[in-house]
């Protein structure tokens, strides 16, 4: 079966302009999101995650920059658009969540008008009437009371807060959603209702999303497929399902596997990964990895890995795969 690709991301590389000269963040990255997918972004913290949403966005902050490869998303390589097609496209066909944002709300605007701005910059023609049903409408889809349209962010709890920003990002029905760390703020049962409702929204309007976060457990629950990155490259893809055995995929995988409290296990150590993720300007060579690697080989320290198909139908991209019998791609 055919699926039609919403996000199609081909050898982009996006770096930092530091008095260290340029260092990138996000190095030679190639995946797609499909039709009505949940692709799980995970990665330890720096390691580029956000770097890579903000240039999915073409939102990149002041001394970031895209330093090669292309990014299309619903067809439209967003890299080659006028600024206002781009203006028009934003949020309409592709928005995003952003890492904190519940904090980000203008704190001494009601939630109405925050949504109803967000609502007239695509339409500014739309009349008050018909944008404040429109901010009720999407103030039931993520379940609060519409009442609560008059407040002020401070008025609101943490949880109503991300909701609110939820529905700033689905006002106006993109098929494209990303959202970074969407949950991390919350408590673990105001999280789990979060989650639940982006499942739900998902459904009721088909979008794909685009979920990064820290935490793997969670993750692999709600997606249907899974980046693995680290220092700035995907070392892995793999469907959701092949995680809940360690076996089979990249070393770094595996050591997030390892790290995952179960409760089945009473027994046994919970095991991190040893050492920490490079500086920009401390990439190791060969595979970034391999310092921490316990499989790390001689090849291991010098050459680029190759990115590997495996059984368990993830992309690889490690020596030890390509070993092993892993076809390459
Ligand atoms: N403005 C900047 N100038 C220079 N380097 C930056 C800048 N912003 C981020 N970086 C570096 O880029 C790398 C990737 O950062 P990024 O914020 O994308 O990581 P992340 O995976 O989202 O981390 P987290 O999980 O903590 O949110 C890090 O090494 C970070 O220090
Ligand atoms: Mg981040």
């Amino acid at each position: 079966m055919s699926r039609t690709p919403v996000l199609e991301v081909n050898n982009l590389s996006v770096g930092y302009e530091t008095t260290k000269g340029l260092l990138e963040a996000v190095r030679k990255v190639d995946f797609s999101v499909y039709e009505n997918e949940i692709v799980g972004l995970i990665g330890e913290s720096g390691s580029g995650k956000s770097t890579l949403a903000y240039a999915l966005m073409r939102l990149l902050k002041n001394g970031a920059k895209v330093t090669g490869g292309s990014v299309k998303v619903l067809g439209q390589d967003i890299y080659n658009m006028d600024p206002e097609t781009l203006r028009k496209f934003r949020w309409s066909s592709i928005s995003m969540v952003f890492q904190s944002a519940m904090n980000a709300l203008n704190p001494v605007m009601t939630v109405e008008q925050q949504i109803i701005d967000t609502l007239r910059f695509h339409n500014p023609n739309i009349s008050k009437k018909a944008a404040f049903e429109a901010a009720c409408e999407l103030f039931e889809l993520v379940r609060i009371d519409p009442s609560r349209l008059k407040s002020y962010p401070h008025e609101l709890s943490g949880g109503m807060r991300q909701r609110v920003v939820i529905a700033i990002a689905i006002a106006l029905k993109p098929k494209f959603v990303i959202m970074d760390e969407p949950t991390t703020a919350l408590d673990v049962v105001v999280q789990k209702s979060i989650l639940d409702q982006i499942m739900e929204l998902k459904e009721q309007l088909g979008f794909s999303i685009l979920f990064i976060s820290h935490d793997f457990s969670l993750v692999s629950e709600i997606a249907d497929r899974v980046a693995v990155m680290y220092s700035g490259r995907l070392v892995e893809v793999a469907d959701s399902d092949t995680l809940s055995t360690p076996e089979g995929h990249h070393p770094y995988t595996e050591g997030l596997i390892h790290a995952i409290p179960r409760l089945t296990d009473k027994h046994t150590k919970l095991r991190g990964i040893p050492g920490n993720p490079p500086a920009l300007d401390k990439i190791p060579s060969g595979c970034a990895f391999h310092p921490r690697c316990k499989y790390a080989e001689a090849a291991c320290f010098t050459e680029a890995p190759p990115i590997v198909k495996t059984e368990h139908h993830s992309i690889v991209e490690c020596h030890l795969h390509a070993k092993v019998g892993g076809a390459r791609v």
